[in-house]
């Protein structure tokens, strides 16, 4: 099954307004019709320029996402950010369980699959990130370890739900390290995360989720891993704050 490549940007705490408003005109100068026809392109900026950057892309084709987002519906959650938040400026996406999330700030695998949930009641579609940390592997524990998070994060979905979740495997050792994952790593987790989707579905359907690798992610490495087993796309950081290196991404070859 040929799944549509999705190659994204994840901003986390970087750029400055100009700077952040600058990379998005930029993009969408760059990104034409046709690119996007063959790919999809979002990027997550920090929530305060979402507003602003929604706005630069609007009609572009660029999705534009956050990076986070609360479990609860509104009221007395000070510093949180709801779904309908989100929706109402013109977001169309959201990160779940980022590893700097789950181990910075100690989001668990509940926590999680009740963002999921919230997403995806909002309107939102949604990116659930899972990856191992170094010892995990060390350890022979990445299959298990991205087995629970996957399951643990899907927890109650429909299959029509499912359709609208990308899965990003961001092993935790890769992140930020410039050591990204092997192809025939990145290869063995998506193909080991596409059988439990089968499991929890059915196999049609986990054909048709799209598995993002995320990791030291590069305009140089960028064609090895998308053609690897089950890599989709790529959900970047460092790479993608300049509009060079995550341009030199999108348009793998
Ligand atoms: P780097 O591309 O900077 O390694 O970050 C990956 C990542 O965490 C994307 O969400």
């Amino acid at each position: 099954m040929k799944r549509k490549p999705f190659l994204a940007g994840n901003w986390k705490m970087n750029l400055d307004r100009k700077g952040a408003l600058e990379l998005a005109r930029s993009l969408r100068d760059a990104l034409s019709a046709s690119v996007l026809a063959e790919r999809d392109v979002a990027v997550f900026p920090p929530f305060v320029y979402l507003d602003e950057v929604v706005r630069a892309l609007a009609g572009s084709g660029i999705g534009v996402g956050a990076q986070n987002l609360c479990d609860e519906k509104h009221g007395a959650f000070t510093g949180e950010v709801s779904a309908e938040m989100l929706v109402d400026i013109g977001a169309t996406c959201v990160l779940v369980g980022h590893s700097e999330r789950r181990h910075l700030y100690g989001e668990g695998d509940e926590l999680c699959n009740r963002k999921v949930q919230r997403a995806l009641a909002a309107g939102l579609s949604t990116v659930l990130c899972v990856g191992e940390q170094l010892d995990e592997r060390d350890s022979n524990r990445t299959d298990l370890v991205i087995g629970r998070q996957l399951t643990a994060g899907l927890k109650g979905l429909s299959a029509e739900q499912l359709g609208r979740v990308t899965i990003a495997y961001e092993p935790v050792w890769a992140i930020g390290t410039g050591r990204n994952a092997t192809p025939e790593q990145a290869g063995a987790a998506h193909t080991h995360l596409r059988g439990v989707l089968a499991g929890l579905y059915d196999a049609r359907l986990a054909q048709t989720v799209r598995i993002q690798y995320g990791g030291s992610v590069k305009p140089d490495n960028i064609a090895t891993l998308m053609a690897a087993p089950d890599v989709d796309g790529a959900l970047v950081g460092g790479a993608s704050l300049k509009v060079d290196s995550f341009l030199g991404i999108v348009r793998f070859h």
